[in-house]
């Protein structure tokens, strides 16, 4: 089987044009940053579209799929429109997400609501919007959507989360599926939800289970140990309370590969081991195939982003390093001060030039941990070259901060040459627009 796009470093249609400077879909990276100003992010449509299509191929020999986007990697509403255009439903965890995802018109019954603290308002939006599945996460959040839906004249299908005991290896703020976790139900949880919702919660519906272990993950065995904790959870909870759950929910969790040297496995090698192991288990306990909800984001949408941005000004430590400063950094991309996140970029302008030197990429924020890159090998830079790093489509813009009062920056959409902006750039009536003065104030 071949490679899927999360296997790549840079979107699918990357190429050096005949102006030899680097192009994404057909557009030359500098024209964009002319046009649009910098830092831009870009999102290479057909990269997002083949990704998706990776998907289903995998997956479509396990006639129960039902795969989701975990729309926290990047949620736009063009965004949400093609992803939902090629036939996925959506995880959401907060309001803002859930009214997106209904604003551009996505079926609801393909939405699921996750989070470790849902606000009475949240949970009530999704009710009234139709929502197929919430996921429930602590007793206090079943107490308080039973009541809503009580409320409401309405019953709610849910998925119980819970965290399986799953260490995998990835950066310890984004593991979720160890023991110690804040989300969702400890395994020895798990009964007493049970008897909750089997006797006193008759406003909820229980349809599954919910597990995710942990993002940027390369391990294919956490899927197998994850299929076969929540199958053998299934199998415990049917005999000791002859309640029948036929739904499992795996999380997301796929790598992407950032550097050269990540070597994240393809949709295909994920899809086969999470089959395989369904396929065994049932077969060896004489059960009923359940359905499966997957809910990827970072493998869906990071690579096809790239943010191109303009160098500035820079600065030769003595005997120390080269540091060239662009005109974005932990504003726009805050992965690489949160999580010591490596990016690998080229030079827009001169992709081919080979007079390389080292240096380190910094933002343009107030704070010495606002480095990009560190210890890249790039041609000279000079004030003015367009800088590429890639793979940025997921959590760069949609962890991205007003950080020194600093505009966020626009988003592109780009195919077979068209570009096209999906979001707009702040502006600074944008970011005065929720001050108030009090008027006591004035009168001094
Ligand atoms: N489902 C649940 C319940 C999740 O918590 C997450 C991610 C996903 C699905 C999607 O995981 P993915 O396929 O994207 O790995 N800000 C961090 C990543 C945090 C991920 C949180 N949960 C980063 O920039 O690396």
């Amino acid at each position: 089987m071949g490679k899927s796009a999360n296997q790549y470093l840079k979107p699918l249609t990357t190429e050096i044009n005949a102006n030899g400077n680097l192009s994404v879909g057909g557009c030359d990276l500098v024209d964009l940053a002319k046009t649009y100003k910098t830092p831009l992010y870009i999102i290479d449509e057909f990269t997002l579209r083949e990704v998706c299509k990776n998907y289903k191929d995998a997956f479509s020999k396990y006639e129960k799929i039902n795969l989701m986007y975990a729309s926290k990697a990047l949620c736009t509403s063009a965004i949400t429109t093609i992803i939902a255009g090629e036939g996925f439903g959506f995880d959401v965890v907060s309001g803002g997400e859930l009214f997106t995802v209904y604003n551009s018109g996505v079926d609801m019954k393909r939405v699921l609501f996750n989070g470790n603290n849902k606000t009475y308002e949240e949970l009530e939006m999704a009710i009234n919007y139709g929502i197929g599945r919430i996921s429930v996460d602590n007793f206090s959040e079943l107490k308080l959507l039973n009541d809503i839906a009580k409320q409401k004249n309405k019953v709610a299908d849910i998925l119980l989360r819970i965290t399986p005991g799953i260490e995998c290896h990835t950066h310890e703020y984004i593991q979720t599926g160890h023991l110690d976790s804040k989300f969702g139900f400890d395994m020895s949880q798990i009964d007493e939800a049970l008897i909750l919702i089997k006797n006193k919660y008759k406003n909820l519906n229980l349809k599954g289970l919910h597990a995710h272990t942990g993002s940027q993950i390369f391990e294919l065995k956490v899927y197998q140990d994850e299929v076969e904790i929540l199958i053998k959870e299934i199998l415990r909870i049917k005999a000791k309370y002859d309640i029948d759950i036929s739904e499992i929910n795996l999380g997301g969790g796929l790598g992407v590969k950032y550097t050269d040297s990540d070597n994240p496995p393809s949709v295909f090698d994920v899809s086969e081991i999470i089959i395989n192991t369904i396929k065994n288990m049932c077969e060896k306990y004489n059960v009923d195939y359940p359905k499966i909800y997957l809910e990827p984001g970072r493998s869906i949408i990071s690579t096809s982003g790239v943010t191109l941005y303009t160098v500035g000004s820079q600065k030769q430590v003595p005997n120390g390093k080269k540091y060239v400063a662009v005109d974005g950094g932990m504003a726009d991309n805050p992965r690489p001060s949160l999580y010591q996140a490596e990016y690998v970029a080229q030079v827009a302008n001169k992709p081919n030039e080979r007079n390389y030197e080292k240096v380190t990429i910094a933002g343009r924020y107030c704070e010495s941990g606002d480095i990009l890159i560190k210890d890249i090998d790039l041609p000279k830079l000079e004030e003015g070259d367009v800088i590429c790093v890639y793979n940025t489509g997921s959590y760069n813009y949609s962890m991205a901060s007003n950080y020194n009062r600093t505009q966020k920056s626009a988003m592109v959409l780009v195919n077979s040459g068209l570009s096209d902006i999906i979001v707009n750039r702040e502006t600074l009536d944008d970011l005065i627009r929720y001050d108030v003065i009090p008027s006591r104030l004035k009168e001094c």
